[in-house]
């Protein structure tokens, strides 16, 4: 029995063709730390890093490619956004949707003195934009920053990042953006959406290896490192450079999974974006016509494949979330994500709490009869 996996939310799996190679080149044949030597080998590692940025930042809308930060991964990218810009009494606004890489950070802040605001969301995982704004404007105290997933890691409901960003952009509020589950499946423009921050994994729908990952800085935002080091210029320092990249990019950067995360980006270009957002969403469509079939199942979020980026959570009827999950494994070789998915708030907020749901994600090289199998097993499985 070959394997389905429908767990690309986690991380996507199988990754594009050319990114184990492109891991590899590098490992085999570069093999230098870019920017931290004279030599020809290292300047060839420093071109390559330079045209990844370049790739990364072309496929965002980003004008200056310096303006990426190249991190371990989202969460990486989202604590360098908050404990980099953050002070004590500053006000941020966040979801009842958030993943524990927003939650988190914001929780240890607000022990600092930041006073943190959580918006609930309705019962599909929506958060209405004038909520945002409304909490953002109440009292006499400035908000600092809105930050919010673009998708919902545990519904996938599609957040109103294009209705916000020209707001904040206007009151002077910064905007970060979790793209954790939208980068590389819904459009982002950073200037054309009016975002300040952005934190984007490149294991997920980038397709890249795990470990990659980076954070937008908008110019003109000058964020604290979180790391301290090396940055391969001005040694006699005792201070982090105040350009970026490399200010808050201390260490030897992980170029081979750089490498492979630009073979993930070429890929999607390759295919193209439109072409890769229809696939998906036709799979989505699927997975949702055929739930809806089923007796038994309830759907959470907001049940349109157009108002779900790629995931969708359900329960069966009594049943333990984890059981289903297990029987999906052991008796069909499903793979899926059961529980809490690292997001309780927004658990609590769909009425999942505490034993969380069955999250189904298909990825780019899922098919439609995976789709009817995963249909099929729950038919059985809804049985009893
Ligand atoms: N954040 C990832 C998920 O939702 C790991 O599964």
């Amino acid at each position: 029995m070959a394997d389905i996996y429908l767990d690309n939310a986690a991380t996507s799996f199988p990754k594009a063709p050319g990114v184990s190679r492109a891991v590899a080149e590098v490992i085999d044949h570069l093999g230098t730390s870019p920017g931290r030597g004279s030599y020809r080998l290292a300047l060839q590692a420093g071109r390559l890093l330079f045209d990844i940025r370049e790739t990364v930042a072309d496929f965002f809308g980003i004008a200056d490619a310096s303006r990426v930060v190249f991190t371990s991964g989202a969460t990486e990218a989202l604590n360098l956004a908050l404990f980099g810009l953050l002070q004590p009494g500053d006000r941020v606004i966040t979801s009842s949707m958030e993943h524990n890489a927003v939650l988190r950070p914001l929780h240890a802040l607000q022990q600092r003195g930041i006073e943190v605001v959580r918006v609930p969301a309705d019962a599909s995982g929506l958060v209405a934009a004038h909520d945002i704004r409304a909490a953002a404007t109440q009292g006499t105290k400035r908000t600092r920053m809105v930050a919010l997933t673009h998708a919902a890691n545990v519904t996938g409901t599609i957040q109103p990042i294009e209705e916000l960003g020209p707001w904040c952009r206007a009151e002077g509020i910064l905007l970060l953006v979790d793209a954790a589950q939208s980068a590389g499946l819904l459009p982002i423009d950073v200037e054309a959406q009016g975002i300040d921050l952005l934190a984007v994994p490149g294991h997920k729908n980038l397709l890249g290896p795990a470990g990659t990952g980076f954070l937008y800085v908008r110019e003109g935002l000058q964020p604290r490192p979180l790391n301290f080091g090396g940055t391969g210029g001005d040694s006699t320092s005792p201070l982090p450079p105040e350009e970026l990249p490399e200010r808050l990019e201390s260490g030897t950067v992980n170029l081979p999974g750089l490498a492979g995360l630009r073979a993930g980006l070429l890929y999607l270009q390759s295919r193209g974006l439109q072409a890769v957002r229809r696939h998906k969403a036709a799979l989505l469509e699927q997975v949702l016509s055929g739930l809806k079939r089923l007796d038994g199942v309830r759907i959470y979020g907001p049940g349109e494949a157009a108002c779900h980026a790629g995931v969708v959570s359900i329960n069966l009827a009594g049943r333990d979330p984890a059981e289903i999950g297990y029987r999906l494994d052991a008796d069909f070789g499903i793979c899926v994500r059961t529980g809490l998915h690292c997001a309780p708030e927004a658990h609590r907020t769909i009425g999942s709490f505490p034993d969380g749901t069955v999250r189904i994600s298909p990825g780019l090289f899922n098919t439609s009869a995976d789709i009817d199998t995963l249909l099929q097993a729950l038919h059985v499985l809804a049985k009893g």
